[in-house]
């Protein structure tokens, strides 16, 4: 989490960097803050709180051709000023910013900082104030950078600032994503894409374990040795329009919205020229030949990988597990002789389910990531990647992507199924494009929506969502954007499971919402229905054309019933985010959250 940025050229870089940290505040929002050079000297601001706070506390009078910036998602410390970004060696020479953790930044204070005074409870704080040591010993900046980053342990993204030498910036990473940007006049860093697409879409990628010393006219890429590295740039494909909200409030409105759309690039990409779903060979021959697939992933991502392993063993019949990544990294189950990992990650980032990556890749087995990032570490790290191609997904909780994994997954999972001989007795395309057509009835919904939120949670301190096969896994993922945004306390239970137990909670007026959208569990649900509202709780039951029964509040246009999925997720993204608008909450940027979790 974090985000970092720097710039070094003709251009004002306090605008730069602060257009840049905008565009990477989904990594995190509890402070800000930008160190800038100029004639006068190096000037830092920083606030607490959101990059709209910092921007008002930077004096707009400064004009500067250098600066590091940061968003900050706290591990070490609390949110607050003090423990805001850049931060600066004791002299005041050095000023850093940092994306990550420092695992062993105790044992460095206790080696290497007895006399210096901390100002910060950051890890972050140390890797300065050790680099300043080492040039007080004597070394240059750029070897003490590079002594620095060979005793850091743990995982990060550094720009380092000296203010003796303001035409350079000095960069490193290890496990957290940063990338440089190419100008003619500039370069510049920034932990995404993103955050510089104000002034380039050339970009050179970054290796772990480098550091990189960037001039407004060169950028020199280095191993931990010294030894110099050469790489190719690429241009990057994003358009600047699809990071911008347009004339939508919130990115996740605008995200829920361009599901269709979305829907159907993907159908339109993993179709060959006779119209035939396809994936790269050695994808499907990958999953084929598997003995067990291994889903990993983490959030929204395991919701869309439970979807994902019914695809692929009811369709081509290969046994699949689901694991949540944090978990699977301590607990790792009894694997089968010939397994194939799944990892599932919009950002392609997430250090959950890249601390499995590593582990599997260690013993030797092969991996595949679906991503929405192409270049992303989990993508590059993984032997095959299939793409998302959901557009930027900026709103912290996940909408488009979930359903663009799902999609991929089914897409994956028939792929396969056919490779194998196995018959799906449906046209897939067919279904996918129906799909999208019912997603774009759903958007068009969206005051009925608003209505149900209104009516089942304006008031409510919590909420259940329950659901039989299919529908439970959709209810994990309607619960969890319900308390991302709202607040509300939201839990998703397989509909047998609420009476041995969590029925005890159930009162007069529970909102309680129920998914019927699968034929062989129908009546069932429709049990547990009354099971909860003899006991008070106000259900709100949404059902499949053809499955709906008089009381029902929602029916959901007719799809095929295996991917009903990818159409009950919408009503429940929308009742939630008219849920957190009705009690005023940061719909894009809830409290205490970040959209891309790079530390474990
Ligand atoms: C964070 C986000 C979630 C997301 C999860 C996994 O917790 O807040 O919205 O589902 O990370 O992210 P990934 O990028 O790996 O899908």
């Amino acid at each position: 989490m974090c985000g970092i940025v720097g710039y070094i050229g003709q251009l004002d870089a306090k605008e730069i960097l602060l257009k840049g940290l905008e565009k990477l505040e989904y990594r995190g929002y509890d402070s800000a803050g930008i160190a800038v050079a100029n004639e006068d000297g190096v000037h830092v601001f920083k606030e607490k709180g959101r990059i709209a706070d910092l921007r008002a506390a930077v004096d707009e009078n400064i004009v500067s051709q250098a600066g590091i910036g940061h968003t900050r998602w706290a591990t070490h410390g609390e949110p607050s000023r003090l423990n805001a970004h850049p931060h600066r060696s004791a002299s005041g020479r050095f000023t850093l910013v940092h994306n990550g953790v420092i695992e062993n930044y105790v044992q460095l204070t206790r080696e290497y900082l007895q006399d210096v005074n901390l100002k910060s409870d950051t890890d972050t704080e140390v890797v300065v104030q050790v680099i300043e040591q080492f040039v007080n010993r004597g070394l240059d900046t750029e070897e003490a950078f590079r002594q620095t980053l060979m005793l850091l342990k743990g995982s990060y993204a550094i720009a380092l600032f000296d203010h003796e030498n303001k035409e350079t910036i000095y960069v490193a990473k290890n496990k957290s994503p940063l990338l440089v940007g190419l100008g003619d006049t500039f370069n510049v860093v920034a932990s995404d894409a993103m955050a510089m697409l104000q002034v380039t879409n050339e970009y050179v990628e970054l290796m772990d374990k480098e550091m990189v010393i960037v001039t407004d006219k060169k950028v020199v890429i280095k191993n931990l040795e010294g030894e110099m590295m050469s790489r190719a740039s690429y241009i990057a494909e994003l358009d600047a329009s699809d990071i911008e909200k347009g004339t939508y409030p919130h990115y996740m409105l605008k995200e829920i919205d361009e599901q269709p759309l979305v829907m159907r690039k993907i159908i339109q990409t993993y179709q060959d020229e006779n119209g035939k779903l396809s994936v790269p060979g050695d994808v499907a021959n990958a999953v084929a030949e598997a003995d067990r697939v291994y889903i990993i992933a983490c959030g929204t991502s395991y919701h869309a990988g439970l979807v994902g392993k019914q695809f692929i063993e009811t369709w081509a019949k290969v046994p699949t597990e689901v694991h949540v990544a944090s978990e699977f990294s301590y607990n790792m189950p009894l694997l089968s002789e010939k397994p194939l990992f799944i990892f599932i990650s919009q950002s392609g980032e997430t250090a959950d389910s890249r601390a499995v990556l590593v582990q599997v890749k260690k013993l030797g087995h092969k991996a595949l990531t679906l991503t929405n990032v192409p270049g992303s570490t989990l993508s590059r790290e993984a032997d095959y990647t299939l793409l998302l191609n959901a557009g930027p997904e900026i709103a912290v909780a996940s909408t488009k992507a979930y359903t663009a994994q799902i999609a991929v997954l089914a897409i994956l999972a028939a792929v396969t199924a056919e490779s194998r001989g196995k018959e799906l007795g449906f046209d897939l395309v067919k279904e996918l494009g129906i799909i999208g057509n019912a997603m774009e009835a759903l958007c068009d919904q969206k005051d009925e929506m608003e209505m149900i939120a209104r009516e089942y949670l304006t008031v409510t301190r919590n909420a259940f969502f329950i659901g039989r096969g299919l529908d439970y896994f959709v209810c994990l993922e309607g619960s969890l954007k319900l308390k991302e945004i709202s607040y509300i306390q939201a839990e998703g239970f397989a509909g047998g499971e609420l009476k041995h137990g969590t029925i005890a909670l159930i009162e007069d007026g529970t909102p309680v919402i129920a998914l019927a959208t699968q034929e062989h569990v129908n009546l069932s649900i429709r049990g547990n229905v009354k099971e909860v509202t003899a006991r008070g709780a106000n259900p709100c039951v949404i059902s499949l054309k053809g499955l709906e029964e008089a009381d029902d509040r929602f029916v959901l246009p007719e799809v095929h019933p295996e991917l009903a999925p990818l159409v009950s997720v919408i009503p429940l993204q929308l009742i939630a985010y008219y849920a957190a608008l009705h009690r005023g909450c940061d719909v894009d940027k809830p409290r205490n959250l970040a959209k891309s979790v790079t530390v474990e």
